[in-house]
């Protein structure tokens, strides 16, 4: 990997954030687990963007300004983090913002489709089918955006391409800074930007740890293409060989469940049993299944007892309204 390059590379960022994000030690989590557990509160990040979006979104806005765009387009599921911290950015910067959501116009706006309309996107629904060829939609809408006679910059799903990537390359550097040194790092896999951005982080700055992948969707195969895509990204658009590979032996996609972005009682417990215990609210879409995959590693021997482990907390809270059904069956 040219290194040289790459630290060229995170100089094309906007500061959107409030970086960088503290790394706080939970010593109650810890005793019970048997580790010394640390969590990097990328939930922080900001206050209506929270969470890891944003990182990717301070080079995908430089690059979006960059060429002139008026307008950000992106896609996502109708509770996409991703799309609200699209939302929040293009407001702060004074641009306009399509956002393109998969599936039905629900009854009524709540969690990230609340926020996305207060932040005044043009809110779009099309078909899940359409989701098939994410291709076709962007070019269809990309083209009538411009006829209408904007200036569009498009977005992928979860900022996961080479430029959104840069902010967790970024945000390794913080790692390097904190002179904490961590034998095993955590986070969730959604679109695997996250993944490769510290997955390249971790050699720029040559940390050791590993870095595990918890799937909150799909499966290593899925991830592994997704990482072949950004490579791709990469020499495409800044000429950049980058290599991604054995990243698949550290992904896991055992802690799917019952689906994404569907819970069962017992993984809500759980997230209830972990605010209680140390103030640590997990979003029950991503953080929530990740974490308990890394509490699994730990109680099958993944991770050794005494090990210092950083989870890291990409945000997503504004997950847990829509879900306040299931909490208050939970609870009551
Ligand atoms: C709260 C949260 N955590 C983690 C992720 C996963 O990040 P990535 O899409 O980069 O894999 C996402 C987005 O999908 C998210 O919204």
């Amino acid at each position: 990997m040219e290194s040289s390059r790459l630290m060229e590379l995170l100089s094309h960022r906007i500061q959107l954030a409030h970086l960088p994000t503290p790394i706080q030690f939970m010593p109650r989590i810890s005793d019970l687990l048997g580790v010394r557990l640390y969590i990097k509160r990328d939930d922080l990040t900001e206050s209506i963007a929270s969470g890891n979006k944003i990182r990717k979104l301070e080079y995908l806005m430089a690059d979006a300004l960059k060429s002139g765009a008026d307008t950000v387009v992106s896609y996502g599921g109708i509770q996409s983090n991703h799309c609200r911290a699209v939302a929040w950015a293009a407001a702060k910067l004074g641009l306009s913002c399509v956002l393109a959501l998969r599936g039905d116009a629900p009854d009524h706006w709540d969690g990230n489709l609340l926020l996305d309309h207060l932040l005044g996107a043009d809110v779009r629904f099309f078909p899940k089918a359409l989701f098939n060829d994410p291709d076709q939609l962007d070019s269809n809408l990309m083209r009538e955006i411009r006829n209408a006679g904007k200036a569009p910059y498009s977005i992928p799903i979860g900022g996961s391409n080479a430029t959104g990537t840069l902010g967790y390359v970024h945000m390794v550097g913080e790692l390097a800074d904190s002179g904490v040194r961590f034998d095993h790092l955590y986070h969730a896999l959604g679109s695997g930007g996250t993944y490769a951005g510290m997955w390249l982080g971790c050699r720029l700055h040559a940390i050791e740890s590993r870095v595990h992948g918890i799937a909150v969707c799909d499966d290593i195969g899925y991830f592994m293409t997704e990482l072949a895509r950004i490579r791709l990204d990469f020499q495409k658009k800044y000429q950049m060989d980058v290599d991604f590979s054995g990243a698949d032996q550290l992904m896991d996609d055992r802690y799917v469940g019952i689906g994404y972005a569907l819970n069962t009682g017992t993984e809500l417990n759980e997230l209830v049993r972990f605010a209680r215990l140390e103030g640590l609210v997990l979003d029950p879409v991503y953080t929530l299944k990740a974490f308990l995959g890394m509490v699994d590693h730990i109680r099958t021997g993944i991770v050794s007892p005494g090990q210092t482990v950083l989870f890291i907390h990409t945000g997503g809270h504004a997950g847990l309204f829509p879900k306040h059904a299931e909490f208050e069956k939970l609870m009551v």
